[in-house]
C-alpha cells in the first residue's frame, strides 16, 4: 500500500492534492503533524485535517510527532483521521494510550525513530495495528534514506511471522523506486512518500510504479 504524505503537497491547493492523490490509486493519505519541539518544525493541526477530510473517502493516519500525543490525539480522531500514530520515544504511558484510541474505534500506530532500538517495542506488538519505522530522522520531507533501519523491518516481519501477530510494517522517510523494493524485501506493507510522489509530474505512474517496482 501507498500512503502519500501530505507534507510535500501544495499547501495553497491541500483539498485539490488530496482528491488528486485519491484519484491516483492512493491507500491511505498521511498527514504529518510537528510540534517544534519534539521535532524542529512545526507544520499543521486538527482543523486542517478536518477541513481536507472531505477531499477523499481514504483512511487518514495523523503521524503525530509531538511531544504529547496523549494530549492531543483525539483532537486529530474527532477530526477525522483513521490512524493514530505516535512515538516510543515519547515519555508517556504508551499502553494506556493505545486503549483509548482503540476505545475511540481507530487504529494505533507506534512510531520509531532511526536511533532507537527496535526491541523496545516488543512489548507492543500484540496490541498495536501498525508499526511505523522512520528510516530518516523526522522533521522534514526529501531526506536521504538510512538503510540501516532496514534491518529493524526484518526483525519486525520475523517476530510477526514466528507469534502469528497481525500488525502491519509501515515505511516512512526517503522512499523512491530505489528503496521501495529493499523496503519491501524486508517485510514493509505500506510505504509512506511524500517529495518523491508530489514532486514527480504524474502522480498516478508515480504510485503504480511504487507498488510494482521490485
Ligand atoms: C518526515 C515525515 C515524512 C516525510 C517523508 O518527518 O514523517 O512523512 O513527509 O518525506 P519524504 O518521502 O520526502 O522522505
Ligand atoms: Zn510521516
Amino acid at each position: 500500500m501507498i500512503s502519500p504524505s501530505l507534507l510535500s503537497a501544495d499547501f495553497a491547493n491541500l483539498g485539490k492534492e488530496v482528491s488528486a492523490i485519491t484519484d491516483s490509486g492512493a491507500d491511505m493519505i498521511h498527514f504529518d503533524v510537528m510540534d517544534g519541539h519534539f521535532v524542529p518544525n512545526i507544520t499543521f493541526g486538527p482543523m486542517i485535517l478536518a477541513a481536507i477530510r472531505k477531499y477523499t473517502h481514504l483512511p487518514f493516519e495523523a503521524h503525530l510527532m509531538i511531544s504529547h500525543p496523549e494530549k492531543y490525539w483525539k483532537h486529530f480522531s474527532d477530526a477525522g483521521a483513521d490512524i493514530i500514530g505516535f512515538h516510543i520515544e515519547v515519555d508517556i504511558d504508551h499502553n494506556r494510550l493505545i486503549k483509548k484510541i482503540h476505545d475511540a474505534g481507530k487504529k494505533a500506530c507506534i512510531v520509531i525513530n532511526p536511533p532507537t532500538e527496535v526491541k523496545l517495542l516488543e512489548k507492543f506488538l500484540s496490541c498495536v495495528d501498525i508499526i511505523l519505522v522512520m528510516t530518516v530522522n523526522p522533521g522534514f520531507g526529501g531526506q536521504k534514506f538510512i538503510s540501516s533501519n532496514l534491518k529493524k523491518i526484518e526483525w519486525l516481519d520475523c517476530q510477526r511471522k514466528k507469534n502469528d501477530f497481525k500488525f502491519l510494517i509501515e515505511v516512512d522517510g526517503g522512499i523512491n523506486y530505489q528503496t521501495a523494493p529493499l523496503v519491501k524485501k524486508a517485510g514493509a506493507d505500506i510505504l509512506v512518500a511524500g517529495s518523491f510522489i508530489f514532486g514527480s509530474n504524474d502522480y498516478k505512474k508515480t504510485i503504480e510504479n511504487l507498488k510494482c517496482c521490485r
